[in-house]
């Protein structure tokens, strides 16, 4: 079977709804791979996998060795990997240096950036060199420093034109998506009525062309998840239940049993 490309998902806009998760390694991936369109290598796995309190120390080098654990867990799904904080801002020819190792080095089919209209420029100059590109607005992790934290942006409509802005402006600069992250529902909805290219929405609307959550949250692990998620799954019960009967089990030299053991003959 041959991966859905860019220009498939891009097709899509108005169509059947995008599904896309976040995968960090070759286990879920081959899971998710089953069901999903897109398979993210978000650089949220700093925070997931990492403990980072933010997605800032994410490396391109850590993106790199998760990226080829998708690509290598999956089949079907078109794999994005994020270009991490510091590794495309500069220039787009330091993105492009950036990019092209990642789509060499891993065999991803796209990479995905934040920011908008600041960043249209950089979008263009990749995919014009063949890099497909996703784009990422509205409450971008990278920037939570000049943000001010994780805050769902468009609350004051007054800033709604900026955000309507650099939606247009990465969809004009030729990405094939557009990820919109914590923004007020009604504007997500309109910007996914008004802009060319496919939206997909965390924390945006169910009118946006697709929708995608961290994996993680919508299993379950996360106690406390943010109100955009769906919980799904109790997989952090489910690892809790087992590896408490497994410790049962060693304690009470319950395991292992004969069944587990090599006997002589
Ligand atoms: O890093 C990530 O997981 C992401 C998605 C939440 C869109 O960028
Ligand atoms: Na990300």
């Amino acid at each position: 079977t041959r991966r859905i490309t860019a220009p498939e998902i891009k097709s899509r806009k108005g169509a059947t709804p995008i599904v896309a998760l976040t995968s960090y390694h070759a286990t879920t991936a081959r899971i998710a791979d089953e069901h999903a369109d897109i398979l993210l290598v978000g650089d949220s796995l700093g925070m997931v996998l990492y403990a980072m309190d933010s997605t800032l120390g994410v490396t391109l080098d850590m993106m790199i060795m998760h990226g080829k654990a998708v690509v290598r867990g999956s089949k079907k799904a078109m794999v994005v990997v994020d270009m991490p904080f510091g590794s495309y801002e500069e220039s787009p020819e330091a993105a492009f240096r950036s990019a092209s190792r990642v789509m060499q080095e891993t065999g991803c089919g796209a990479v995905k950036l934040e920011g908008g209209v600041q960043m249209a420029g950089t979008i263009r100059f990749l995919t014009q060199r063949g890099i497909p590109v996703m784009a990422h607005i509205g409450l971008t992790p990278q920037s939570i420093n000049t943000l001010g934290g994780f805050k769902t942006q468009g609350r004051d409509t007054a800033l709604w034109p900026l955000i309507k802005a650099d939606a247009q402006a990465v969809s004009e600069a030729g990405a094939f998506s557009v990820v919109i992250e914590g923004v007020v529902e009604p504007l997500a909805a309109e910007i996914s009525r008004e802009i060319a290219i496919p939206t997909i929405g965390i924390g945006g609307s169910r009118e946006c062309d697709g929708q995608i959550l961290v994996l993680e949250d919508m299993l379950g692990y996360n106690p406390k998840p943010p109100r955009f998620v769906k919980v799904y799954g109790a997989v952090g019960d489910a690892i809790d239940q087992a590896v408490k009967a497994y410790a049962d089990d060693v304690r009470s030299r319950q395991f292992p049993g004969d069944e587990n053991v090599y006997p002589l003959k």
